[in-house]
Parts: C-alpha cells; sequence; structure tokens
C-alpha cells in the first residue's frame, strides 16, 4: 500500500498514519517528525528549519525533499508507505510525482481527512505534547489553517483529477475514522 494523508494541522494524519501503517505493515513516514527529529538531533538541515518548525511556516521545499524524497523511495522498494504531511504544496506534489514515477513508487491512494476548522483548533490546543511548540501560541495555529486553506486544500482537485482522492469525515473517535479509511480502501470492510 503507498498512501498519502492529507489534511489540515489536528486533522489526525499522525494518528491515522500510525494506525494504517500497522494495519497495512508498511512504514509511516511524517515529514513533520523527520523535520522535528533533525531539530533535536542537532543537525545541520534541523538548524535551517527550527524557526519554520517554530513560526507554523512551510520548510523550504528543498529542504523537506532532502528528508522525504529517500525514505519513500526506499519505503515503497520494502512494500510501501503512509507518508504524512507531504506533498503540501502544488509544487511539492508536482515534484514528487517526477521523483517516484521511475521508482514506482506513486501513492496510490491519497486519502483527505476531513475535520472543520474549530475541531483541528481544539485539537491542537489540548494537545499535550512537549515536543510540539508550534500548538503553544494560539497565532501559529492560525498560521498553520490559513497555510493549509490556501496551499494544501488545492491539492484536493490535482488528486481528485489523477483519480485517486479519497475523502473521509474525520471529526469522530480515531478507531471509526481509522474504519471509514479501511472501508473506503478496502469496499469488503465494514465501515
Ligand atoms: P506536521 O508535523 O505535519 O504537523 P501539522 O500538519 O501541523 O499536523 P499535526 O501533526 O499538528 O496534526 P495531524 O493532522 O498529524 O494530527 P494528529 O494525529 O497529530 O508539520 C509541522 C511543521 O513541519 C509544519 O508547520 C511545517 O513547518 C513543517 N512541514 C512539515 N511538512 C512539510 C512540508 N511538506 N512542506 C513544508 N513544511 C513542512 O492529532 C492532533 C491531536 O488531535 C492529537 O492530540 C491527537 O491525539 C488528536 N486526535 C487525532 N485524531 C483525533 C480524533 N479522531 N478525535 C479526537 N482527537 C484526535
Amino acid at each position: 500500500m503507498r498512501l498519502v494523508l492529507l489534511g489540515m494541522p489536528g486533522s489526525g494524519k499522525g494518528t491515522q498514519g500510525a494506525a494504517l501503517a500497522e494495519h497495512f505493515g508498511v512504514r509511516h513516514i511524517s515529514s513533520g517528525d523527520l523535520l522535528r527529529q533533525h531539530v533535536s538531533d542537532g543537525t545541520e538541515l534541523g538548524r535551517q528549519v527550527a524557526a519554520y518548525l517554530q513560526r507554523g511556516e512551510f520548510v523550504p521545499d528543498e529542504l523537506v525533499l532532502a528528508v522525504v524524497g529517500d525514505a519513500v523511495v526506499s519505503a515503497a522498494r520494502a512494500g510501501g508507505y503512509i507518508l504524512d504531511g507531504f506533498p503540501r504544496t502544488r509544487a511539492q506534489a508536482e515534484r514528487a510525482f517526477e521523483l517516484a514515477g521511475p521508482a514506482a513508487a506513486t501513492a496510490e491512494a491519497v486519502v483527505y481527512l476531513d475535520v472543520p476548522d474549530d475541531v483541528a483548533r481544539a485539537r491542537l490546543a489540548g494537545r499535550e505534547d512537549a515536543s510540539r511548540t508550534d500548538d503553544a501560541d494560539p497565532a501559529v495555529i492560525e498560521r498553520r489553517l490559513a497555510l493549509f486553506h490556501d496551499q494544501t486544500r488545492p491539492l484536493l482537485d490535482y488528486y481528485a483529477d489523477r483519480g485517486i482522492l479519497v475523502t473521509v469525515d474525520a471529526d469522530r473517535p480515531p478507531e471509526a475514522v481509522t474504519q471509514a479509511i479501511l472501508a473506503a480502501l478496502e469496499p469488503d470492510q465494514p465501515d
């Protein structure tokens, strides 16, 4: 299974990514987790991206690709991936398609986790995870939501045009969202 999870901050990409990776026995690749790992490891790339993460701004494409690209191709070779947080812009999606195509690593499906903004806001404000300093300031949460609407939401049309978009109501308990995703991907599963 090669799957991309798309959704606003707080929609549950990380939560569903972990559950789906376990279900399908493939790697969960989170661009945000990989970037935060570089920051906590104090790598050169981590030093370059830390301020973007702190402000809720997108990290420049070449830095994100440096972190995510090889992981996606190697996971695809090993059986598949659940990719969360990437792509986030049309430019990233097009570049990913160019790079993954020759390696037979392009996504088979894109799942959009649909939640209202207020649900996402409440989840982010309520998360207790000291590593998520981008949840601490309401202005940073608003910036992340605005970037989603401006830059990432247009990808829904891009993937719908490619015929691989599935939309799931993600405003329900995590287990119910997982079941809804599986039902949409595997029509013989109960919703
Ligand atoms: P990233 O790590 O991708 O964060 P995000 O998009 O802001 O999303 P979150 O991790 O906050 O939310 P989520 O949708 O994963 O939900 P989660 O499952 O965690 O990116 C962080 C930063 O890295 C970006 O701002 C940017 O700077 C940079 N970056 C990353 N990728 C990039 C890219 N491609 N290009 C440029 N820059 C990039 O859940 C959130 C909370 O809700 C948790 O507490 C969880 O327990 C709870 N929850 C989850 N599901 C449910 C549910 N169904 N019901 C109730 N609570 C739930």
